[in-house]
């Protein structure tokens, strides 16, 4: 989708048709009243006679109007325009969430039919908007795009190779390090943990570390994501109703890959590592068991009772070797638990961590970004309930209240004491993919946690 921006107004702009707010159904002053009463207006209706697609607004915010917009262009897209006119605000965030809606309703996912159809819409025409808006807001698409893309690709092609095949042509693009460390890497770094949820696997586990330094760099951000590629349940196997969609198991690794990117891109003086833990999680002869003891990176011992609580044991170890890299913030994603979804419900993630303060900065940031956050409490009762009998530490709680606290409060325990003010974990697994379309999200991978953080990056770089 290209944009383009014109110096008169909006009235002058020559397009094919043209979008018309309307503020929470309030026809008043509009030139098609009559015609949109004689339809019984709600939501949305084209006038054929002025071109003009009428869509409502509950009210004048950026969640709004950012729906709106994602909404018009979908429409707009099962028809035969070719350009259309959005009136924006001369307000960066109104402006901004309108471009980034606009855009994201452009999105597409047919690599896998025979048939494609091509996107009729091509051209948003716009009066007035800065250059700046514009890039970051075709720079945070970009990346939404690419991390939808990689989620909704199948696990028989995007596997952890394939992920850091990706990784590694993204960064080149822009001239970011990637290193990969293949299973023999991985077996160096003692990452056992990690390497024992991918044993059973034909695929061999992939740990991505990209980074993105510039030499004005005002703090160290590290991003390390939950890459399942496949998440099966193992051993532990998930009923074949809830296997279904866990293509997505990796879309925490997904969206640090399109945060990193966008950082870059957007220049920010920040310096950037992500770390994504690449790993498919399958039966077989050798798969790791319920009643095992595995030891981490980090030196403490892991007792198994589940292999479905795989995400945190891939996690503790990306996260120990990201803390070697002395992080000023350390922030992971992934889509950890059930039971996130269960009490957040699909459209919020979850923010969790020891710093009161950074947590209530990120949740101010994420909102600002379009994203729904909550911030859950860990508690002293919670985390008696990973205590292993046998182990430093259990994969699971012995009560399965509290599950996504209690998953938070396991990766926990790896934080080093003088990590822990720094460190923030963000249970996806509510919004990272979507069956039912809402907000500016289509079906499949949505790119959960790209706006938040990157809004988050930018924050820091205003606030010094
Ligand atoms: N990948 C799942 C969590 C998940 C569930 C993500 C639904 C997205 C949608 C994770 O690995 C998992 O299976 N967690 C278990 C943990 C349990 C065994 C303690 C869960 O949530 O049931
Ligand atoms: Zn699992
Ligand atoms: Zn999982």
């Amino acid at each position: 989708m290209k944009i383009e921006v014109f110096k008169e107004n909006f009235e002058s702009i020559q397009a094919d048709c043209s979008v018309a707010w309307v503020w929470d159904k309030n026809l008043d002053n509009l030139a098609d009243k009559t015609i949109l009463q004689e339809l019984n207006f709600k939501d949305m209706a084209l006038v054929q006679g002025s071109k003009t697609l009428y869509v409502n607004v509950a009210q004048k915010n950026s969640d709004c109007l950012r729906e709106g917009a994602y909404k018009a262009v979908r429409y707009l897209n099962a028809l035969t325009y070719k350009s259309v006119k959005i009136p924006t605000f001369l307000d960066e965030e109104l402006d901004y969430a309108i471009t980034l809606g606009a855009l994201s309703g452009s999105y597409e996912f047919d690599k896998y039919k025979s048939e494609k159809k091509p996107f009729t819409l091509q051209t948003l025409c716009f009066s007035n908007l800065s250059q700046k808006l514009i890039e970051k807001a075709q720079i945070l698409f970009d990346s939404l795009k690419l991390v939808r893309d990689l989620v909704n690709t199948p696990p028989c092609d995007a596997t952890p190779s394939y992920l850091a095949e990706i990784s590694k042509s993204e960064a080149q693009k822009l001239g970011i390090e990637c290193k990969v460390l293949d299973k023999k890497e991985i077996e160096r770094e003692k990452m056992h943990s990690l390497l024992s949820v991918a044993r059973a696997s034909s695929e061999e586990p992939k740990v991505i570390h990209l980074s993105y330094k510039p030499k004005n760099a005002k703090a160290k951000l590290v991003f390390v994501g939950k890459g399942l590629t496949y998440d099966s349940g193992g051993l532990s196997l998930k009923p074949s109703e809830f296997m279904v969609t866990m293509k997505a198991d990796k879309s925490g690794g997904c969206a640090s890959l399109g945060i990193i990117l966008a950082i870059a891109r957007l220049n920010l003086p920040l310096e950037v590592h992500t770390i994504i833990g690449a790993v498919e999680n399958m039966i077989g002869g050798n798969a790791y068991k319920p009643d095992d003891v595995l030891s981490s990176r980090e030196g403490k011992s892991i007792e198994v009772r589940n292999t479905d609580a795989e995400g945190r044991l891939v996690l503790v170890d990306c996260l120990s070797y990201a803390q070697d890299l002395a992080p000023d913030y350390l922030i992971d994603l992934a889509t950890l638990t059930g039971a996130c979804v269960v009490g957040l419900g699909e459209y919020t993630f979850g923010i969790m961590g020891h710093n009161e303060e950074l947590k209530s900065v990120f949740e101010r940031e994420a909102l600002k970004s379009g994203e729904l956050v909550a911030k859950l409490p860990f508690n002293s009762h919670i985390r008696k309930l990973i205590d292993s009998k046998i182990a430093d530490i259990c994969n699971v709680a012995s009560n399965r209240y509290g599950g996504a606290i209690s998953a938070g409060m396991f990766l926990s325990e790896f934080i080093r004491k003088e990590n822990e003010q720094k460190w923030l974990h963000l249970d996806i697994a509510g919004p990272a993919y979507v069956e039912r379309e809402w907000d500016i999200n289509p079906y499949g991978g949505s790119g959960a946690g790209v706006r938040a953080c990157v809004e988050f990056a930018i924050s820091l770089c205003e606030e010094k």
